[in-house]
């Protein structure tokens, strides 16, 4: 964070200045001057901005959010013992804190103060159903190139998440990339609040909390708001490929450039092809030229998040050459999204088990096909949380694209998937077997009664399944 002392933190906040305990006050009358040395009285914050008193580093600004099970407040004074320059609280604690009425609202206060006195500093912000983490990775990674760029890895999309990433940012950064999500309308709206997108991409409109939005419509009017806040001189980046985005270019002031498949994207992919580990090679199309990508990230989904990067990437100034080169050199950052390792005897095992819904499902389901071809391929999915009233239907539409794939062997974990099952028992053609299981240990057992060296195991679910934990098992096995 750009360096600031807690009295400006205060102002910036509205909040009130309080302690450190006044010597004079409580004790005997000394004449002692470090009561007035204003470096103790305002303690300066340079960061970084931290809710985790554990990632406390000296001069940090330690935030204490209330939250179901942990009151932060609790942790305050561990926060300072291991140097926090002082505490953003709801009230007072022992140390030098601001006092502010709502910490969470108090965050985004501040990272909007702090991005407004870094005027250099280019936003690119990123919102969609599904693959705003992967794109925000490619697109730090890329932009890294030209200057130094804030890009945590991870999912910091939301009240929180956001201005804790924006707060990283200081004097020298050029390029801030982040990732924003929505549960309802005016989330994104709040969140352009605190950080406008001088280059916001919206990338697709699927069925990711679906039953929280009440229909794709709504998702559609909520993605859209990243694009209103837009400026003129800025670029919204929309998909050519996905209606619902694409018809959200009326409703931006800035640029609009499209990408995706279409033939009339203004950046492009052409000559796609898919290498036998499943990734993508194309050529970068844009209106200024042309470049070759071969992708690091396995799945045909990279290609159109890494032709939304480009897209972000040529609207912050870059060459088509160098996107494309960054592109290739791009690997994956962040945990559990599509992560392909061979164990010792060859057993492929691809974690994706970050989250899950009907969309990056079948997504990662084609890859699982195309990395096994001549193999034997395991899908181990366990449910697809937030559906509302289409999530039996849609687990069941997933258990058939399963059974329509012809893979050997299908994992159904947890009750909330049972209707998987159901629906690949409903496709009488498929010869392979589906099993049901309780939870994560007894898929293990499963796995490990099946799997034979250089078989493929595609493991996937929303983040509640914690499906991570079944590849880890089969991966520390090793092939023993
Ligand atoms: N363009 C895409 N289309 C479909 N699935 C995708 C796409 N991009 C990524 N995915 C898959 O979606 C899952 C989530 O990816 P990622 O974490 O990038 O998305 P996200 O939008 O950040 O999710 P969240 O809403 O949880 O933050 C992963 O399984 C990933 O492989
Ligand atoms: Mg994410």
């Amino acid at each position: 964070m750009i360096p600031l002392p807690l009295s400006t933190i205060a102002e910036i906040t509205g909040g009130i200045r309080h302690g450190p305990p006044d010597p004079v006050a409580d004790g005997p009358v000394t004449d002692d001057p470090v009561v007035d040395d204003p470096v103790v009285e305002d303690p300066v914050v340079t960061g970084p901005v931290v809710i985790d008193s554990r990632a406390v580093e000296p001069g940090a600004l330690f935030a204490a959010l209330k939250g179901e099970r942990v009151d932060g407040h609790a942790f305050a004074a561990g926060a300072l013992a291991a140097g926090a320059a002082g505490v953003l609280a709801q009230h007072p604690v022992d140390g030098p804190c601001v006092v502010v009425d709502d910490v969470q609202e108090a965050l985004g206060r501040l990272a909007r103060a702090v991005l407004e006195r870094l005027p250099d500093v280019t936003v690119v912000a990123v919102t969609g159903s599904a693959g705003k983490t992967s794109t925000k990775d490619l697109i730090g990674q890329v932009l890294s190139g030209a200057g130094p760029t804030v890009h945590p890895p991870g999912s910091f999309n939301n009240e929180i998440g956001l201005p804790l990433t924006v707060l990283r940012a200081d004097a020298a950064t050029r390029h801030l990339v982040l990732e924003m999500g929505a549960r309802g309308i005016g989330h994104i709206a709040y969140l352009t609040g605190i950080a406008r997108p001088d280059v916001g991409v919206v990338l697709n409109v699927g069925t990711a909390h679906v039953g929280e939005f009440g229909g794709r419509e709504n998702i559609a009017l909520a993605k859209g708001e990243m694009v209103e806040a837009v400026p003129p001189g800025g670029t919204a980046v929309l998909n050519a490929d996905d209606p619902l985005v694409s018809a959200m270019a009326s409703r931006t002031q800035g640029e609009v450039v499209t990408f995706g498949r279409s033939p009339g994207a203004a950046v492009r992919a052409a000559d796609e092809t898919l290498d036998e580990q499943g990734r993508a090679r194309f050529t970068l199309v844009t209106p200024e030229g042309a470049a070759p990508v071969a992708l690091r990230l396995h799945g045909s989904h990279a290609v159109p998040n890494a032709l939304a990067a480009a897209a972000a990437a040529r609207a912050a100034g870059l060459a088509t050459g160098a996107i494309a080169e960054a592109l290739s050199a791009a690997v994956p950052v962040s945990r559990w999204r599509m992560e392909v390792t061979e164990r010792a005897d060859g057993v492929t095992v691809v974690n994706d088990a970050y989250n899950a819904n009907p969309d990056s499902t079948r997504a990662a389901i084609d890859v699982l096909v195309h990395l096994a071809r001549g193999r034997r391929a395991y899908a181990v999915l366990g449910e697809m949380a937030e559906l509302g009233d289409s999530s039996m239907a849609e687990h069941a539409r997933i258990g058939q694209h399963v059974a329509r794939s012809g893979i050997a062997g299908f994992v159904v974990v947890g009750a909330n998937a049972a209707a998987m099952a159901e629906g690949a028992g409903q496709v009488a053609s498929w010869t392979g077997e589906c099993v049901q299981v309780d939870d994560v240990g007894a898929a293990v057992t499963v796995l490990r009664e099946r799997l034979a060296p250089r078989d493929v195991v595609l493991v996937k679910g929303s983040r509640v399944a914690g499906l991570e934990r079944v590849a880890e098992a089969i991966l520390a096995e090793d092939g023993r």
